[in-house]
Formats: structure tokens, sequence, C-alpha cells
């Protein structure tokens, strides 16, 4: 039994979506949850920036006594999580784009892979094309993590977004879309209206919550409850590197509303974590 939090990152609201699944799987644990919101986009940064502030961050969480680190973040997963790895003792679980699962869907049809240019750009993705990137296709989404943290999920503007993003890619068959970063996975809702209903949706949040749990059981590091009562129910709190000090409220406000509207427009596996 630890009754320490888990310290879940991300470089702005997009980890919101992974800490709604990891709460989901593991509801009696406590998180602390920390966006970067005024270094956001990570995704046009350089890596060497990228993993400095990943080192604040987890830093940070480990000095507010996080008993693990989840990255829920793709771009920083890949410009730090190893080198964090090698310098730190505490579990450090990151992502990776989902391409695994997608590849292993029935049928033909590419699988177009959405990220950020520095997530496709650097090894760790590299490999998994080279193991699973037969029919994959890389799609760059410069500007979409800058709408979403403007707060803008869904309306016309996203939708033209999207189509511009999707174009040139919608001439072939398709048969899924990953989303690789987290931000994306709000878009769920527009980005099915933009696409042929035969295309699957496929994340990684499910897999990444399950992967942070079989660690910090193995390490023997869950927090258990007895019982069904309102203590069984972990304590979630909110963090931001933004000056502006209504963030951790409006964070709050974010994940309240992605857990109402969870929806199974998505398949998440197991497999998708590293
Ligand atoms: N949520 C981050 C990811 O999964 C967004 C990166 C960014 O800030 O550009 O890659």
């Amino acid at each position: 039994m630890d009754e320490r939090p888990i310290g879940v990152f991300d470089s702005g609201f997009g980890g919101i979506s992974v800490l709604a699944e990891a709460s989901r799987i593991l509801p009696a644990e406590d998180f602390l949850f920390l966006g970067d919101n005024r270094n956001a986009p990570y995704g046009d940064k350089t890596p060497e920036e990228v993993l400095a502030f990943t080192r604040a961050a987890v830093a940070r969480l480990i000095g507010l006594g996080c008993k693990a680190v989840l990255i829920a973040c793709n771009t920083a997963t890949s410009a730090a999580a190893e080198t964090l790895r090698n310098d730190l003792a505490l579990p450090i679980i990151g992502m990776e784009p989902a391409l695994k699962p997608a590849a292993l869907l029935p049928g033909g049809g590419a699988v177009l892979v959405m990220a950020t240019a520095m997530t496709l750009k650097l090894d760790k993705f590299h490999s998994l094309m080279a193991r699973y990137g037969q029919n994959a296709v890389p799609v760059p989404c410069p500007g979409l993590v800058e709408m979403i943290e403007a707060g803008e999920t869904c309306g016309p503007c996203v939708t033209a977004k999207l189509n511009e993003l999707l174009a040139p890619y919608l001439d072939r068959p398709v048969k899924a879309v990953v989303l690789g970063c987290t931000h994306y996975v709000f878009l769920k809702p527009v980005l099915r209206a933009c696409l042929p209903p035969n295309v699957t949706l496929v994340d990684g949040n499910e897999g990444t919550a399950r992967q942070l749990k079989n660690r910090l059981m193995q390490k023997g590091l869950l927090k258990t409850v007895n019982g069904s009562g309102p203590n069984a129910r972990g304590k979630i709190e909110f963090m931001s590197t933004a000056e502006d000090r209504a963030m951790p409220a409006r964070m709050r406000a974010w994940y309240n509303r992605f857990v109402e509207t969870l929806d199974s427009a998505c398949i998440s596996t197991p497999d998708t974590v590293e």
C-alpha cells in the first residue's frame, strides 16, 4: 500500500484525456496533474528544449512526493523519457503513437498517424515505423495543439483545420487514423465527422493507463482501499506553469467534461505503450 500520488504531466491540456483513463482504471489513486501550458506547444521546439521542460516538470512532481510519473505526451516521451529513466529511480511511464494496434486491425488501407512534427521526426517513431509502418503514413499537424490550448475543440474553425490537414491523405483507402498526440483526443467527435465512417480512430490512452497499473503493481506501489465509500475514490489536483491563476480550475472543468463525454468512437489497446 503506497498512498503517495501519481504525477501526470503534459505540455498542456492533452494529458487530461490520459489522466481520465488512468483514474478510471486506478480509481483509488491520488493524482497530481501538471500542464506546462506556459511552454506549449512542445511540437515546434527543439528536442533539447523539450528535454529540459520535461526534466523540470518531473522534478517538480517528485518534489511534491509522487511515487511515479506518467508522461502523458507523445512528444515529451520521444524527447525525454529514456534520458530521465536513466537518471531517476522512480517509474516513468511514457506514450507512443498507437500504430501497432492500428496496423493489426483487419482489412486493407492506409493507417494515418497524426502527431506533432517532433514526434514524427525522432528515433522512437522511426523504430515503430520499421516494425508496424508498412501501410502507415505520417501526418504532421502544425497549428492543431495551439487551437486546442486556446480552448477550441469543436466548431467551424476546427473542422476547417482538420479538413485542411487530412485532405492530402484521403485520396486513398484509409482503415485507421492514429491520434499520436494526447491533445487530439479532444477532437474525436469532430474528426469522426471529417472522416469516412469505415475509418477507425485509435488512441493510446487505455493502453498507457494499463501499463501504469502494471508498473505500479510490479513495484508494489499500488494504493489499495477497502470498501467503496467516499474514501475509496482518490483525489485529483491540477497545476499549471501558466501565469493565469484560473488555469487549474479550467483544467478541472476540461477533465469533468471529458469524463462525462468519453465516447466509444475510438479504440485503445494495451499494446500501445512503450
Ligand atoms: N500532448 C502532446 C503530445 O502528445 C502535445 C505536444 C505539443 O505540445 O506540441 O505530443
